[in-house]
Parts: structure tokens; C-alpha cells; sequence
């Protein structure tokens, strides 16, 4: 059976960890503690839990997915992995120190894979134990249902790093785009401007946060409002988006909406705080404005 390491077991480690385990494979789950990687196999068996009580997954299957999931306090049991997805948090100097971490196990034909929304690929490339075998594998919230991966190689990345990644995303049952190493790669270069932009138009008082999002949902046929959006991506995660976006270009049009900068400030990060442009306290999200 393939082992694939997983580091960062948040929102996106979780998601990556259930669709590695849902197509056959050992993942092997890390956090900062093993408790934080158990909590995040516990809420994939919760998730699937729900998909066996609508009928939607077997469930021999859900168990056989869960038994998959091993929760590993270091990450010594990784040698035995093809692929090491790193999904921590979106900050560089956290990363730097999960690939050198991670670097020390690294098998000698195994690749080191970065799940970053938007941190340049070649620069972390430096502090991979092979810069040839590291690469950018970004999935989308939330990862079981979203269909795309986008592969991003950096300058040093191999022709057969980027090969073997493919076959692998593909092997997920997603759709895999190949993308070159450029501020925010594709998705994130292009949504997270719209994101910004829909805060800029709150903060100028245009119109309320429920219907900036409804004029998206219905207007653009989007599935979600940019405010909305921007909650489930995680505010800090989209100030951090934006802030690559502005240093690494230069470029005036990326810069943060003020009143991004100060929701981030007060800890109002969207959903996973319970507050953003939302609150989400009661049954039903609220606009807080
Ligand atoms: N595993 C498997 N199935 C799951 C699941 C999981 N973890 N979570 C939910 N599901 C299932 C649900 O059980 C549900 O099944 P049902 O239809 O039988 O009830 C189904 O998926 C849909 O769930 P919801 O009812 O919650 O679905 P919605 O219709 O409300 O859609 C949504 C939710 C898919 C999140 C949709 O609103 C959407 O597509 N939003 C936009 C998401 C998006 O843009 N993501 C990208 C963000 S950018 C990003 O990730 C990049 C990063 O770098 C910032």
C-alpha cells in the first residue's frame, strides 16, 4: 500500500489526509502534537460518518478509510512515505522549519510537496532537502469536494517531480492543472484580488455584507458571496494571500483592504473563530454589518 505523509492536520491536512485515505492509501498524519492529529482524524470520521448515515459511503468503506489514518507524533515513520504533503500554516518561516524537519526522513526518491496557497515555490525549493524532488501541490477548501489541484514546479523542480505529482493528483480523482511558479499561481491570483476587492467595497459602505454576497451568489452565479468566501477561507489566510501578492510584485492593485487588516487584528477570522463578516454563534450565519 503507498504511505503518503501528511504535515498540518488543520482544514486542509484534514481534507487532504480523508481523500488520500478515501483512495487506498496509508496516511501518515502529523501536527505539532499528536493530539492535534488525532482531533483532526476524529473529525474525518465524524465527516464520514455523515456521508454512511445519508447513504453516500459504505459503511465497511468509512472504516476501512478511518483505519487508514494513522496520527504520528514525529515524523521518523515518514521514511516509508512516496510523497510528504506539507498543508501547515500559511507562514514561510513555519514551513522552512517542517522541510528541514521533514528533510531528515525524506526517502532518497520521495517528494517533498508544499500545499501553500501562494509562497514562491522556488525560494521555499532552498530549504527542501532536494530541491529537484519539491513541488507545489495546492488543493481547494473543502478538499473532498473540490475537484482541482493546481502542480506548481519550481525553477529546480524536475521534469520528473512534476510527472510523478500529476500522476499522483490525478490519482485522487482530481483535475490537475500545471502551473508555473508566479505570485498566487492561478485560482489564488485571480479569487483573492476579488476577495480583497469585496472588502474594500464593504469598508467604502457601497452596500451591506448580505447583499455584496447575494449580487455575487445571484449576479456571477458563484456558489458563495466574496464576504462568505473569504470567512471559509480564513481572513488570515487571505490577508497573508494578499500580502504575498503585493511584496512579491510591487504591484499597488494588491494592496490589503484596510478593513481586512483590521478584522485580522481583532481575531475575527471568519468561520474558524466563530466571527468574521459573519457571525456563526446561532444556527444560521449572521452579517455583522
Ligand atoms: N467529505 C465528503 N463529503 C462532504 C464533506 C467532506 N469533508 N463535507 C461535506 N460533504 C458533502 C455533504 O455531506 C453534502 O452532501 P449532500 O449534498 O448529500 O447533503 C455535500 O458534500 C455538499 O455539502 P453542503 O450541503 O455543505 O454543500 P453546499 O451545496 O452548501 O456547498 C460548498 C458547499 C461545496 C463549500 C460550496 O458552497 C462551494 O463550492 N463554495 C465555494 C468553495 C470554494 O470556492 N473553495 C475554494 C476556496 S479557495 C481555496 O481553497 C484556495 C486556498 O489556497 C485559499
Amino acid at each position: 500500500m503507498q504511505t503518503i505523509g501528511v504535515i498540518g492536520a488543520g482544514q486542509m491536512g484534514s481534507g487532504i489526509a480523508q481523500v488520500v485515505a478515501q483512495h487506498g492509501m496509508k496516511v501518515l498524519l502529523a501536527d505539532v502534537d499528536l493530539a492535534v492529529a488525532e482531533k483532526a482524524r476524529a473529525g474525518i470520521e465524524k465527516q464520514t460518518g455523515k456521508l454512511v448515515a445519508k447513504g453516500k459511503m459504505e459503511a465497511s468503506d468509512a472504516e476501512a478509510l478511518f483505519g487508514r489514518i494513522m496520527p504520528v507524533a514525529e515524523y521518523a515513520p515518514m521514511a516509508e512515505a512516496e510523497f510528504i504533503i506539507e498543508a501547515a500554516t500559511e507562514r514561510e518561516e513555519v514551513k522552512q522549519k517542517i522541510f528541514e524537519q521533514a528533510g531528515k526522513v525524506l526517502a532518497s526518491d520521495a517528494i517533498l510537496a508544499s500545499n501553500t496557497s501562494s509562497i514562491p515555490i522556488t525560494r521555499m525549493g532552498n530549504h527542501a532537502p532536494d530541491p529537484a524532488r519539491f513541488i507545489g501541490l495546492h488543493f481547494f477548501n473543502p478538499v473532498p469536494l473540490m475537484g482541482l489541484i493546481e502542480v506548481i514546479s519550481g525553477l529546480a523542480t524536475s521534469e520528473e517531480t512534476t510527472r510523478r505529482t500529476r500522476a499522483f493528483g490525478e490519482s485522487l480523482g482530481k483535475e490537475v492543472i500545471e502551473v508555473e511558479d508566479e505570485p498566487g499561481f492561478v485560482v489564488n491570483r485571480i479569487l483573492v484580488p476579488m476577495l480583497n476587492e469585496a472588502v474594500f467595497v464593504l469598508g467604502q459602505g457601497t452596500a451591506s455584507i448580505a447583499d455584496i454576497d447575494k449580487g455575487c451568489r445571484i449576479g456571477l452565479n458563484h456558489p458563495m458571496g466574496p464576504l462568505e468566501l473569504a470567512d471559509f477561507v480564513g481572513l488570515d489566510t487571505c490577508l497573508e494571500i494578499v500580502k504575498v501578492l503585493f511584496h512579491t510584485t510591487g504591484d499597488s492593485k494588491y494592496r490589503p483592504a484596510p478593513l481586512l487588516v483590521k478584522y485580522v487584528e481583532a481575531g475575527w477570522l471568519g468561520r474558524k473563530t466563530g466571527r468574521g463578516f459573519y457571525d456563526y454563534s446561532g444556527e444560521e450565519p449572521v452579517p455583522t454589518r
